[in-house]
């Protein structure tokens, strides 16, 4: 009898690392998450397209890879896949920059050049980080954008090119554009196919994925290289944490724990400082303590029963019967284990 395919074969239809051309190959982006799985899917529909495509998200959390998937994967992969920073470069060479500039067109234009759109006929154009364009630029890039037309800085010839546009931002565009600040027009030009990826702690089952992604990559890149472990406490830490600079953070964390520490084994003191923290603030004491190896089961129960009598004392101003009463248990047992605890009211830092 044969099997039933099984949901995950169902959920990603030719979303694999491609074995021939006609698959979608998704070219290294590492992660099992349904999120991810969902951005792949439509990452792998709109390939085949030449609809302009909206990618969001927070920083560092893979705009730019699915951009370039997108073009890989699309027929124009033999063509360019031009990026340009809308963000970093200041308004007045921007247009410039996008559309090239004739000679003479500005103090400093000593000849001609082309600019990205030309460069990037036939192929791909990323707009990265387009929430930052002036809105006189965005008046010219709509146009460009929709006729596929444009005019270089003090040109008068019309340049036609053919180019799919994919753009990109950490912005909220629908504030921006209630600001006043992002063109409507605009906005629903460029966002003909939104892809929105989620933050890295949104989708917590891709970190384990990415980790041994990031580590196949240094097995390839720095010889003698040797994958490392994660304590169970390590792992758990950092399943716990959130991510903010995304998977560009864990990224980078794996390259450097693969620097500074020998071992085979990396342990959670092995993690930075603020990522091992998330460890204490919400383990309970008693249960790091026993997992820091600093007491065993007994103990840990002891401090928890500790923790709980001390905490209802204080409460009720260290009257027994009401603590009792919260406890739920008799307020002669109470009294017997605050003697045998040794329980005194200058105890009271209450930890649980
Ligand atoms: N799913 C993934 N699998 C493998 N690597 C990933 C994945 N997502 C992101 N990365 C890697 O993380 C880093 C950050 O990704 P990228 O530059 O695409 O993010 P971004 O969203 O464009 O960030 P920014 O908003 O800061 O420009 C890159 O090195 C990229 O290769
Ligand atoms: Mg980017």
């Amino acid at each position: 009898m044969m099997n039933a395919p099984t949901s995950a074969a169902k959920a990603e239809p030719g979303i694999r690392e491609a074995q021939d051309s006609s698959e979608f190959d998704r070219f290294g982006i590492a992660g099992v998450s349904k999120g991810l799985l969902k951005v792949l899917e439509t990452t792998r529909k709109v390939s085949k397209s030449n609809s302009s495509v909206l990618i969001t998200g927070e920083s560092g959390t893979g705009k730019e890879l699915i951009a370039r998937a997108i073009h890989r994967n699309s027929s124009r992969c033999d063509g360019p896949m031009v990026v340009i920073n809308c963000g970093a470069i200041p308004g007045e060479l921007l247009e410039s920059e996008l559309f090239g500039h004739e000679k003479g067109a500005f103090t400093g234009a000593v000849r001609s050049r082309i600019g990205r759109f030309e460069i990037a006929d036939r192929g791909t154009i990323f707009l990265d980080e387009i929430g930052d364009m002036s809105p006189d630029l965005q008046v010219k890039l709509l146009r460009a954008i929709q006729e596929r037309r444009f005019e270089r800085v003090g040109g008068t010839t019309t340049i036609e090119v053919d180019i799919r546009v994919i753009s990109a931002t950490n912005k909220d565009l629908q504030t921006a554009m209630i600001k006043g600040l992002f063109r409507e027009d605009l906005y629903y030009r460029l966002n003909v196919i939104p892809i929105h990826i989620l933050p890295l702690r949104e989708r917590k089952e891709d970190i384990f994925s990415l980790v041994d992604h990031f580590q196949s990559i240094l097995v390839q890149r720095e010889p003698g290289y040797k994958v490392k472990i994660f304590s169970e406490n390590a792992r758990q830490t950092m399943l716990r944490y959130d991510w903010p600079g995304n998977i560009r953070e864990l990224e980078n964390l794996i390259e450097r724990v693969s620097v500074l520490v020998e071992d085979d084994t990396i342990e959670l003191h092995d993690l930075p400082d603020h990522i091992a923290e998330t460890s204490s603030q919400s383990i309970p004491p008693s249960v790091a303590a026993v997992f820091n190896n600093e007491i065993g089961f007994n103990e840990a129960v002891d401090l928890y029963q500790r923790s709980l009598i001390l905490y209802a004392l204080n409460q009720t101003g260290w009257v027994k019967a009401k603590a009792a009463e919260i406890l739920k248990i008799n307020r002669t047992t109470l009294v017997e284990k605050i003697k045998k605890m040794n329980i005194e009211p200058e105890n009271d830092n209450p930890i649980f």
